[in-house]
């Protein structure tokens, strides 16, 4: 019987940086688009059907006692090829349960730190796309911000801590990956919160996010400040007076990215107000917690993706172009592919269109792609 390594064991093992190998063997153009990264994970590819005839194509770069993780798509041939090494006298061979599609939907929590007056401000990161959601707790009662489609999992977690969901509230409407933001409020009885300029289209009642307006979490307060660029309606929170939710604009390694509406030249503009202006009037000492992170090092301590707003002025390249025009340039000119699906998940996230569960798991493989590349 082949070993089996669940999602939640090979996180803790990214989060923890320790040294991890993975045989990746789906297709070469999948494992280009999207693969397992983070730590210090090394990760190598042999499609499936290469190995059908014998192990030998990986049989030369892999030691005999080395621990592998084998990953396809859904966790059945990765099944079957860790069962080849095991026959070819490999012992430390697992193969990974639900395979990249499991990968894609795990999330798992780090422990930001403690707020004043006995709150707890917690990332959940979906090491899979990348993503990044906030759950802040303080007197009984939470926020989630920027929740993922796999809402139990925030249930769960308020539930274990003892503390009622009030709140729901998204920074932008997201095109990279479908929301469960609404669902999770109409769930818990919760409020469900969006930046008004982003919901034009939208289908379903909200709650609109205003700067001026405060969100309490028992005594913590959530302070919404419009900061448009990745989209028109782009907001970022101030958390108890001590951190920076920044959304897509500002990431640690980079920026948003502002065309996934397709209005990249109207938008630039106001990413730049917003990262050059706005932003430089907030106090540097603030942490930066952005909804994303697109390269494997920004995976910090104990898994949190973080920084103070003060060192990303002096060391994000996204922030050091002080010419406008060099600024657009570099923006326009750097921009990822679209992430997949983006325009179906958009209108998910707007309730104009919902599909079927697998049809969504399917829409949201591959990485995130929200910021610019550089
Ligand atoms: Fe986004």
């Amino acid at each position: 019987m082949v070993k089996i390594m669940t999602t939640k064991e090979l996180a803790r093992k990214v989060k923890k940086h320790e040294e991890t190998l993975i045989l990746d063997v789906r297709n070469t153009d999948d494992f280009d688009n999207w693969k397992i990264e983070g730590g210090k994970v090394e990760v190598m590819n042999e499609p499936y059907f290469n190995l059908l005839d014998g192990v030998d194509p990986v049989v030369e770069k892999l030691e005999i006692e080395q621990e592998v993780i084998v990953v396809c798509a859904k966790g059945g041939s990765s099944q079957m090829v860790a069962e080849l090494l095991e026959e070819a006298g490999y012992e430390n061979v697992y193969s990974l349960e639900g395979g990249m599609k499991s990968w894609s939907e795990h999330l798992e929590p780090v422990k930001v730190g403690e707020l004043s007056g006995g709150g707890t401000l917690y990332q959940f990161i979906r090491l899979g796309k990348g993503c990044l959601s906030y759950f802040v707790e303080a007197n009984g009662e939470a926020a989630i911000i920027d929740t993922s489609r796999m809402t139990g999992i925030y249930e769960a977690f308020a539930s274990e801590k003892g503390v009622t969901i009030k709140y729901v509230l998204d920074t932008h409407l997201h095109a990279d990956h479908i929301s469960g933001g609404r669902q999770l409020a109409e769930r818990v009885g919760g409020t469900y919160y969006l930046p008004p300029k982003d919901a034009e289209e939208v289908t379903f009642d909200y709650t609109p996010l205003e700067e001026g307006k405060d969100i309490k979490v028992g005594d913590i307060s959530i302070q919404p400040i419009y900061s448009p660029g990745h989209t028109i309606g782009s907001t970022s929170f101030i958390i108890d007076d001590r951190y920076l939710l920044t959304g897509d604009i500002l990431f640690v390694r980079s920026i948003g990215r502002p065309d996934l509406a397709g209005l990249a030249e109207d938008w630039v503009g106001d990413l730049r107000n917003t990262l050059y202006h706005r932003y430089k009037n907030l106090s540097m000492d603030f942490i930066v917690l952005p909804a994303h992170y697109s390269f494997a090092e920004e995976l910090g301590e104990g898994g949190q993706v973080s920084a103070k707003l003060g060192e990303l002025y002096q060391r994000n390249s996204g922030l050091r172009v002080e010419d406008e025009n060099q600024f657009r340039k570099m923006v326009t000119e750097n921009l990822p592919p679209q992430p997949n699906a983006y325009e179906e998940i958009r209108k998910t996230n707007m309730g104009k269109i919902s599909p079927e569960e697998e049809k969504k798991k399917e829409m949201e493989t591959g990485p995130n792609r929200c910021a610019v590349e550089r």
